[in-house]
């Protein structure tokens, strides 16, 4: 059997050898042209004019392109029509595309792209949250309101009440791979784009509809991405409409991609967040009513912003039972990048909301933070009586967070070590230790209900072998070898005889993004459904042939018996393929049971929870607010593991991915709306050498509840939420300090700890 087995991602060698082609790396024809763009060097306003003589005549430029050359939609919006590809004139944000360099070399485009002479009429950008809210700026009329119980009445007859606020960090995505594409053009006009895209039918479409062609006429492949991590969800609209506008117009290849620093600028990020959080509590900290009020910044354009910040209100409960929740969200468009999809999709930051609550009450209360947050959780499938709802009206099915949280305080020592960082403390009157455990309850499946459908293309040839395409795309997440793996358990073949090709648009359409989690949930079951079509047609020519029933043909270790033969699945492929049986299949699978109310709030908009919980510990040191993780220990709910490696990979990669949000990724615009962070020197990833030294990764043994592909569980996103731990125990470790509770906002930089020390000591 071949799911199940912690077997090497599929491209690793090519990985670690450089040999795994990119975008960028594809052999173009010598008479490729490339391109970039010239960028809006103001935030708001009019372009008042636009000298590009200089630009036309700098070396190497073939061609210059502004809005009005462009022949159909100007607009590269995933979905309003609020984004064109160049500036009709309006300026939303510095960065913004304003006009299109063609020309010979990547070099010349890039250098001719700074010498456009703008005038501009500028207007004052509304940059932060304050100042739209100010100025009324947002998408959507009001802000969207889920809720449930009567919240006032309940923070208001509660026994302790808390209010707060909390500022949240956006984060660059900072894919090693920048987005990129290349477009070569075909017969009749038509062309083939190749694209770093989580989501290849949109490239298609956008860039049909920048063409004025039919869908048809448009053919996207990706075969890998270095990284997406949503940041290529939509963001590649742009590169890929470029290309096909430039070489329809020119008749030849035409390739871009984004320097680090453009794709910085240009590009959107995840949305940073302010919460206004009120809860009433009774004595043992468990809530009893609360109110978030979540003001996203969105940026320009709507993007993705709408589902984002759905996703956010959505986890606001987190793991927690809130029987008495409102939650506010105001979706503010600002004067900076368009933010958009990041790991997680509104989810973390929804998650932080209530972590930090958790956190304050605990304080409030002098409590233990676990304990507070234990008596909270929704109760355990099986020990319950009746299952509880979320504040939008699912029923919590599968619950599992009370036996995981136990079982992960029992593996990592936590009492004792919560005891050990306790009397540490006491003794060390400069470094501070600090400890926290958060758990993790995700969400899977799209929002949007009619994205979860997916469809694949199988082949069987008549040597055997396997060929093996479906509508998710590679982006390091190793979802290409768990799909494999499914396709292989399916024909009972090994690994090697099935071969995974690039994601097409040709070979599988209408396609959803390779997004919430949910791909190797969508794709494995629409493979598996292809690859069953096929077998149950093998073995009813088989059996024919044996005078057997088809359930009687077993497909196992590369090979197929019947009766008392048995015969190697090549020569069966050869028979079947002899006696005219159709060896190739599509399949397909919808989501079963999702039932959503977007502007309601309320029904099932989740086919299943994910869960997981991590204990970090954390020491800082008061003097420089510097700090250091010193020890991680997760345990994480994959369901049955269609691969134990890769899902241990996304869940080591998610948690760095995560604390590298909430303590040294931050993005600092100036008071023009410049991104002064825009390149590694000034954005801190995390390092190597920042992930903790003792990082003790567990899966947690349990099956899917409900009836996903071999009962696994979705795993790319869940994990990043438990970076939120490391958070949480960095405000353990400022609580340390003094009296006061440190209200720690993210990402906890070395001056916000530092500053939060302080304030701690000052007893405010
Ligand atoms: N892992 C790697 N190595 N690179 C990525 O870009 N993207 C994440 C996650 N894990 C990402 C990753 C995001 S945002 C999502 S939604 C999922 O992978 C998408 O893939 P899946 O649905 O196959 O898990
Ligand atoms: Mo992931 S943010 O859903 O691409």
């Amino acid at each position: 059997m071949s799911v199940a087995r912690p077997l090497p991602h599929d491209a690793a060698p090519l990985h670690v050898t450089g040999a795994a082609r990119y975008v960028d790396d594809i052999p173009a024809p010598a008479n490729a042209l490339h391109l970039a763009f010239g960028l809006a060097t103001i935030a708001r306003g009019r372009i008042a004019g636009m000298d590009l003589d200089a630009v036309r005549a700098a070396p190497g430029v073939r061609d210059v392109l502004t809005a009005y050359d462009l022949p159909f939609d100007n607009d590269v919006s995933p979905s309003l029509h609020d984004e064109p590809l160049l500036s009709d004139g309006t300026i939303h944000y510095l960065g913004q595309p304003l006009f299109l360099v063609i020309a010979d070399s990547h070099l010349a485009a890039r250098r001719a792209a700074r010498m456009g002479v703008i005038s501009y009429e500028e207007e004052t950008p509304l940059l932060t949250i304050e100042e739209a809210l100010a100025a009324d700026s947002r998408f959507e009329e009001g802000p969207r309101i889920y809720q449930s119980g009567d919240t006032d009445a309940a923070i208001k007859d509660a026994p302790h009440r808390i209010e707060g606020r909390m500022e949240l960090g956006g984060q660059e995505h900072f894919y090693l791979e920048g987005q990129a594409a290349l477009v070569l053009p075909q017969d009749n006009g038509d062309v083939v784009v190749h694209s770093s895209t989580q989501h290849p039918s949109e490239i298609q479409h956008k860039v049909a509809d920048a063409l004025g062609l039919p869908m048809h006429g448009v053919r996207v492949e990706t075969r890998r991405m270095g990284g997406g991590f949503g940041g290529k969800e939509s963001q590649g609209n742009a590169l890929a409409c470029a290309c096909a506008v430039a070489a329809a117009r020119t008749g030849r290849p035409c390739r871009m991609r984004y320097d680090r620093d453009d794709d910085m600028v240009i590009t959107g990020k995840r949305h940073d967040f302010r919460i206004d959080y009120r809860a009433g509590f009774d004595d043992d900290g468990r809530l009893l009513g609360i109110e978030f009020t979540q003001y996203v910044r969105c940026g320009w354009a709507q993007d993705l912003s709408l589902p984002v910040a759905d996703r956010a209100m959505l986890h606001a409960d987190n793991a927690y039972h809130l029987p008495n929740a409102r939650i506010v969200s105001h979706r503010m468009k600002t004067n900076t990048q368009s933010a958009t999809a990041f790991r997680g999709f509104g989810g973390p930051q929804g998650m932080v909301g209530i972590e930090r609550v958790m956190d304050h009450v605990a304080h409030t209360l002098g409590r233990d933070p676990f304990e507070v947050r234990r008596a909270n959780f929704y109760a355990d499938r099986a020990t319950r009586s009746a299952p509880q709802r979320t504040p939008y009206g699912q029923t919590v099915e599968d619950g599992i967070i009370n036996a995981l949280t136990d079982d992960l305080a029992t593996r990592a020592d936590f009492a004792a070590r919560r005891r050990a960082v306790d009397d540490w403390n006491a003794a060390n009157p400069i470094l501070k230790k600090g400890i926290a455990l958060t758990p993790v309850k995700f969400g899977i499946s799209f929002t949007l209900t009619h994205l979860n459908q997916a469809g694949a293309l199988v082949h069987v040839y008549q040597d055997g072998s396997v060929q093996l395409n479906h509508g998710g795309t590679e982006m390091g997440q190793g979802l290409y070898q768990k799909v494999a793996q499914v396709a292989a358990a399916r024909f009972g073949l090994p690994l090697g005889a099935v071969r995974i090709t690039a994601t097409d648009t040709g070979k599988v359409p209408n396609t959803s993004a390779t997004a919430a989690s949910s791909g190797s949930d969508l794709n494995g079951m629409a493979v598996k459904a292809a690859c069953d079509t096929i077998r149950e047609r093998m073995a009813t020519c088989l059996a024919e042939r044996h005078q057997a029933k088809p359930g009687e043909v077993i497909f196992e270790e590369g090979e197929v018996r019947i009766g008392g033969e048995t015969l190697s699945f090549a020569l069966a492929a050869k028979i079947c393929y002899e006696n005219r049986v159709s060896l190739s299949s599509t399949g397909f699978y919808k989501t079963p049971s999702l039932a959503w109310d977007r502007i309601k709030g309320e029904g099932r908009p989740f086919f299943y929870f994910a869960y997981g919980a991590a204990i970090t510990e954390v020491v800082i040191d008061t003097l420089t607010g510097e700090n250091r993780i010193l020890r991680c220990d997760i345990l994480h709910d994959v369901g049955s593991s269609l691969n134990p490696a890769l899902d241990i990979g996304q869940i080591e990669g998610g948690y760095v991915q995560g604390a590298g949000w909430l303590t040294t990724e931050e993005l600092v615009w100036d008071g023009k709306g410049r991104l002064t962070t825009h390149a590694p020197s000034t954005y801190k990833i995390p390092a190597c050498s920042d992930r903790p030294r003792i990082f003790n990764v567990a899966l947690y043994d349990n099956e899917n509840a409900e009836e996903t592909i071999y009962r696994s569980k979705a795993v790319g996103e869940p994990p990043l939420m438990l970076g939120i731990s490391a958070l949480m125990a960095l405000s353990d470790a400022v609580a340390a300090c003094g009296a006061g509770y440190p209200a720690l906002d993210a990402p906890a930089t070395p001056e916000r700890i530092l500053a939060a020390v302080q304030r701690v000591m000052g007893g405010t």
